[in-house]
């Protein structure tokens, strides 16, 4: 059967998942699925502030020059992830902020400096980057992060700003979970992203992360939700796709579980898919033998398209019949 990437073609939009760096080096099968199903690779921790500079001035792009490299090889798009986020900081940084041995104006200077180190290191080879992250509470009110208790509400803008000077072709993301359909995180975002337009600042994308749980069923008017952002002059993307389900050696995924993850992934393609804004759909991992969830949400897990020893699931089925 055709590969995701070869249906994926004719549609305009990039199928693309999460790559974990150090699967692709150690893992054949799984370095020859990235490069046979994707067109599109996502670093799944390698361009985060904590592994670029552990220590203070001290860069070290090696892994993600790999995966940028391997992109390369394979004509895949590199979707940049992640520059302003509240996680994954390097702990020089949390550290130095709450000893005080960096005050808010060295902060403001280290984040600008950040921003264009990173992009600068890889200009011309991000098609998109994830500038901004996760910096709403699911209430819509701003996350009381690092960021936002240092350096206000300004900071959104001014890493835009700094992150168009830096690379002024990638299209840059503000990327959040929780806001694929119309709810109060996802009108908090679209409220600033209006504003932050109007004013000019160079935000030019809207990623949702898709994070869905069968237990919570599907969100609500994603492509209504995606399309209001387009309106505003942005582009839309699918940057995280994964379904969670709750299951234990005794109480093993039900059909309906099964069923319900299936409408999860097909729910969240075809929104993208019908609203042509949305340039890509990219899942987060595409094996459950690498996945992320069972470490962050203990007792849940088989959220992707293949299960552990690489066979595909009825919800990769159901993302090739529906591309
Ligand atoms: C996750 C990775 O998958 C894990 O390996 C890591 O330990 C923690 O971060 N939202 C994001 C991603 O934007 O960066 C997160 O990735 C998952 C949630």
């Amino acid at each position: 059967s055709k590969s995701l990437k070869a249906l994926a073609k004719p549609t305009g939009v990039r199928v693309g998942t999460a790559v974990d760096t150090a699967a692709l080096a150690d893992d054949a099968t799984y370095a020859g699925a990235v490069s046979a199903q994707f067109n599109s690779v996502t670093p799944e921790n390698v361009m985060k502030w904590e592994v670029v500079e552990p220590e203070r001035g001290k860069l070290d792009f090696t892994e993600a020059d790999k995966l940028v490299a391997f992109a390369k090889a394979h004509k895949q798009k590199v979707r940049g992830h992640t520059l302003v986020w509240h996680s994954q900081l390097p702990a020089w940084l949390t550290s130095g902020v709450e000893d005080g041995s960096i005050d808010k104006k060295q902060l403001r200077s280290i984040l600008k400096q950040h921003i264009a180190t990173e992009m600068g290191h890889f200009k011309g080879d991000i098609w998109a980057w994830d500038v901004v992250n996760e910096a709403f509470n699911d209430d819509g009110t701003l996350r009381d992060s690092l960021w936002l208790r240092e350096l206000g509400p300004e900071y959104i803008a001014d890493a835009f700003r700094w992150a168009h000077k830096a690379d002024p072709k990638a299209i840059l993301f503000y990327n959040d979970y929780n806001t694929e359909g119309i709810g109060p995180k996802s009108d908090a975002v679209y409220k600033l992203v209006k504003e932050l337009r109007s004013e000019g600042v160079p935000i030019q994308g809207y990623g949702v992360q898709g994070h869905l749980s069968t237990e919570y069923g599907l969100p609500t008017d994603m492509q209504a939700n995606l399309h209001r952002f387009a309106k505003l002059g942005l582009k839309t993307a699918v940057t995280e796709a994964d379904v969670r389900i709750t299951f234990s050696a005794s109480d093993p995924a039900t059909p309906a579980e099964v069923q319900a993850q299936s409408n999860g992934y097909s729910y969240m393609l075809q929104s993208c898919l019908l609203e042509r804004s949305c340039i890509s759909f990219t899942v987060w991992g595409f094996t459950d033998k690498y996945s992320w969830i069972p470490q962050v949400f203990p007792g849940e897990g088989q959220a992707n398209l293949y299960d552990e020893d690489y066979q595909p699931k009825a919800a990769y089925e159901t993302v090739q019949r529906d591309l």
